[in-house]
């Protein structure tokens, strides 16, 4: 493939833009293994990405589009092989270095890791880095202790992370599950696995305090903020919080108080540098013990030209489950 189509974002003062362009091959330094991409997803990342003070991407004009899965075209290392299906996500891939909204990519070898069998590319993207960073926050609460007896409370539930965490629950017998939802009356809602549905303006009301009844064992948490800070006083003793979202804010308004009298443990989850390890080990676990049912994931499939509409849609806070850009 000589040339390829590609989203790119330039800006020019305080101007962000995002255009489909053509390229030629070179355009992408030549990194360890050039791949054919089959399919990108769309994170909340790369929406941020698209605005001017999003703090997300480190130079411009880039590629954004933070994962992807395709076909080995060509590779200089012996990891790799050429027809391999592999999946990348994370570490610099769409923040400094091009990434998966492109027909190719040029990637080092790290970034890459050999599609698992049983999985399709589609599938992977499906998935993608909403689906790595589910897998790590649910890995981490069971290593915590977390059983399918406990009380779970999932927020920003229509999100990408958040639904898949869902499913993976479900598959895992978790039936005591709260999702905490904006859109606390979307049929999607219905749709995920859940014994109750709380609307965050409801979970806002009530009360601040210290330390509240503790209603939940353990809480994945997409959203972080005031809806953090109100959750802490409600977990457990004992219990965790895997925190890997600030989509309604970052800032942490707590005491000390969960910490040192209910011994709640609170999780950080980091998909970017998940060790190579860790990363294949989720990926595998996706075909076997987190394996979900995907016909319950909302998901949209769109070309390159579609990518400023779903933005849009992340930007009104009306985005849902998960959208895959396709390139076959
Ligand atoms: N740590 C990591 O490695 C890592 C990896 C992936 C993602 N993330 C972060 O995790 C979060 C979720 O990512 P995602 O890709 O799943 O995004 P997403 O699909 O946009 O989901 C986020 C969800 O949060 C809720 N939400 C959005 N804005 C909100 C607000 N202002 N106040 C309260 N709730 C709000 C919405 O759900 P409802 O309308 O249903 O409430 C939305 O669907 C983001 O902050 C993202 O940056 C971190």
């Amino acid at each position: 493939m000589e040339k390829f189509q590609a989203l790119v974002i330039e800006k020019e003062e305080e101007k962000v833009t995002a255009t489909v362009k053509t390229f030629p091959q070179n355009f992408l330094p030549a990194e360890d293994v050039l791949i054919q991409v089959e399919y990108s997803s769309v994170n909340y990342k790369d929406y941020l990405a698209t605005l001017p003070k999003g703090g997300v991407l480190r130079h411009y004009p880039l590629i954004p589009g933070i994962d992807l899965a395709g076909t080995v075209l060509a590779s200089r290392v012996p990891e790799f092989t050429v027809g391999q299906k592999v999946i990348a996500t994370s570490y610099q891939i769409g923040v400094s270095h091009n990434g998966g909204f492109s027909q190719l990519a040029s990637l080092k070898k790290e970034w890459v890791v050999p599609l698992p069998s049983g999985m399709t590319t589609k599938e992977a993207m499906m998935l993608g880095t909403a689906g790595l960073t589910a897998g790590l926050a649910i890995d981490a609460l069971l290593a915590h202790g977390m059983q399918p007896e406990h009380r779970l409370l999932i927020t920003g539930a229509t999100g990408g992370v958040s639904s898949i965490a869902s499913l993976i629950l479900e598959k895992l017998g978790f039936t005591k599950v709260t999702l905490v939802s904006q859109k606390e009356q979307a049929p999607y809602l219905e749709r995920l696995p859940h014994a109750e549905i709380l609307a965050t303006q409801k979970l806002l009301q009530s009360e601040p305090k210290v330390l509240a009844p503790q209603n939940y064992d353990y809480v994945i948490d997409a959203v972080g903020g005031e809806v953090l800070s109100r959750l802490l006083p409600q977990i457990s003793y004992g219990g965790a919080v895997a925190a890997f979202g600030n989509a309604g804010g970052f800032k942490l308004n707590t005491t000390v108080f969960p910490f040192i009298l209910r011994g709640v443990n609170l999780l950080g989850i980091d998909s970017v540098n998940t060790p190579y390890p860790k990363r294949q080990q989720i990926w595998q676990a996706f075909t076997e013990e987190f394996k979900i049912d995907y016909d319950k994931l909302q998901v949209e499939t769109v070309s390159l030209a579609d990518l400023p509409k779903v933005f849009q849609s992340f930007a009104q806070q009306t985005h849902q489950g998960r959208t895959l850009v396709a390139f076959t």
